[in-house]
């Protein structure tokens, strides 16, 4: 039977609310040496009935505490005191790179000493030391059926390959259906990668004009039409960078407008496994024919796997696709292919993506409670979008953070017309710790560290509204001297008319 721990205090009633009480426990138990970073915490049912409150008030406080930046927790392991965090140490915070939270106690690299031990036990040596084929062999193909789920069945005749990320997928794929001077077609914001490697190829890319829900299919059989363009590319789910998720219907009427066209499609869905209600890829609707379905690894698991699958149409479609393979990086790495493929089967995979979730949920609840309500997110995305009034640049908002020490994206990186929706992407995983993100997200660090320590609720617009600029200038008011993200976009003026 576990033992009451002496840092837990009775709660006193008329003290203000349970749950803030309970967080409010924890962190003067770490204060005080009581816990230390790694120690675990009760579990949640023992510790409602110990209090005597219902299970969501502990819930509730758990949730506070991790936002505080004072507990991480592990679906299935508990919940552990996080690692303390010095704000004068910080360095340049970089929420520029889109990239899942680390698990706090480093669990990402001790799953990554036990897979690649288990890898060079199991496989035989000469099947993980040579090339790796893109062709997935049946204990491959058993582990990607097992990661992509269902939906791979309802994308019909399709083959599974696996290469070294997305990245180099959407260059081989692009490089394998077009020529020079070809007309591509995605979203006017849309991922820079797929810039990048359109820009290379010397393609000419549109962007087609979309609503809340996504691309518009009329606006998408209009430019098929008047471009003559052969390929569209999309990211439907948290998109990448307006985190907007296209519904069920909306796939449905695009996947019908491609048919129609004949158009191929690049899905791009990295963010999928973040969610756990993701609807049907469009690749789905169009039960896979001139589709080409791409899960990358690098936002639910690690960027470091350098591993995505494609899942192409058999036949002509993929001897191209495996032409271009060759000709640029000769597949993935056969070690980190194995790596995946033991996460996968011996479930490491499911409880990496389970931790990475719950941080990045915890994350985003961080930002929710910092930024102005517009932001658009998905609860465990691992980004949002900021948009920014018209009176304020894009580019001079992040180079002013960028002066404070804190990266972020700005809409030119993401966009393809010159008359572009104002705003920024902000990667909440880039952060080192929840700690790091909570300390860019306070007005300064010694007043953050100075807010914990009285035990109010995190963040600087949270506790203490932060003046707007009254300036009036079209650009960042320099003389108002932002700190953080949380305070340059308080001292915003999102109500005013552009002057
Ligand atoms: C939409 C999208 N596709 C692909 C990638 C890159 O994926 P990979 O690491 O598999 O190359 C990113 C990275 O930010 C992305 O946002």
């Amino acid at each position: 039977m576990q033992r009451r721990p002496a840092w837990l205090k009775p709660l006193v009633a008329g003290s203000g609310p349970r749950y803030l009480q309970i967080a409010d426990l924890i962190a003067h138990a770490v204060r005080n040496g009581e816990l230390k970073a790694g120690d675990q915490v009760p579990p949640q049912r023992w510790l409602a009935t110990e209090l005597g409150v219902d299970l969501t008030t502990v819930t509730r406080a758990y949730a506070e505490a991790r936002v505080r930046g004072l507990l991480a927790s592990f679906g299935g392991r508990g919940s552990f005191i996080a690692e303390p965090y010095d704000p004068s140490q910080r360095g340049m915070v970089d929420l520029a790179m889109n990239i899942p939270p680390q698990p706090a106690n480093r669990a990402l690299a001790d799953h990554i000493k036990a897979g690649m031990s288990e890898v060079v036990t199991r496989h035989d040596a000469e099947s993980v030391s040579g090339y790796h084929h893109p062709v997935l062999e049946p204990t491959a193909l058993q582990a990607a059926r097992t990661w992509l789920g269902p939906m791979l069945d309802a994308m019909g005749q399709s083959q599974v390959l696996m290469c070294a990320g997305t990245q180099g997928a959407i260059f081989n794929l692009l490089q394998a259906h077009t020529r020079r001077g070809d007309a591509v077609l995605c979203d006017p914001l849309t991922y820079p990668g797929f810039l990048r490697a359109a820009r290379a190829l010397g393609l000419k890319i549109i962007g087609v004009p979309g609503d809340a829900s996504g691309m518009l299919p009329d606006a998408l059989e209009r430019s098929c039409r008047d471009t003559g363009a052969g390929l569209l590319y999309l990211n439907p789910t948290i998109q990448n960078p307006t985190a907007s998720t296209m519904p069920t219907a909306r796939r449905q009427d695009i996947a019908a407008v491609l048919r129609k066209s004949k158009v191929t499609l690049i899905e791009d869905d990295p963010y999928r496994h973040l969610l756990n209600d993701a609807p049907l890829p469009i690749s789905a609707c169009t039960s896979g024919e001139r589709s080409y379905y791409l899960a990358s690894l690098s936002k639910c698991l690690s960027p470091s796997l350098r591993a995505a699958y494609v899942v192409a149409p058999s036949g002509q479609a993929t001897t191209t696709l495996l032409e271009s393979f060759a000709a640029t990086s000769m597949g993935c790495s056969a070690l980190l292919a194995g790596l995946v493929q033991t996460w996968i089967v011996n479930g490491t995979a499911k409880s990496l993506l389970g931790e990475i979730q719950l941080e990045a949920r915890s994350r985003q609840a961080l930002a929710r409670s910092i930024l102005p309500g517009s932001i658009q997110a998905h609860p465990s995305g691992i980004h949002l979008w900021l948009p920014l009034p018209p009176q304020w640049r894009p580019t001079a908002f992040s180079q002013a953070l960028e002066d404070m020490g804190v990266r972020i994206a700005a809409t030119n990186a993401f966009g393809v017309e010159d008359e572009l929706p104002s705003g920024v992407r902000i990667s909440v995983g880039g952060a080192r710790s929840h700690a790091e993100l909570q300390c860019c997200a306070a007005e300064d660090p010694d007043s953050a560290r100075e807010k914990s320590d009285r035990q109010q609720p995190h963040g600087c617009l949270a506790t203490r509204p932060i003046p707007m600029c009254t300036c009036n200038q079209a650009s960042w008011c320099r003389n108002a001297q932002p700190d953080s993200i949380g305070a340059a976009a308080g001292r915003m003026d999102f109500s005013s008319t552009p002057p």
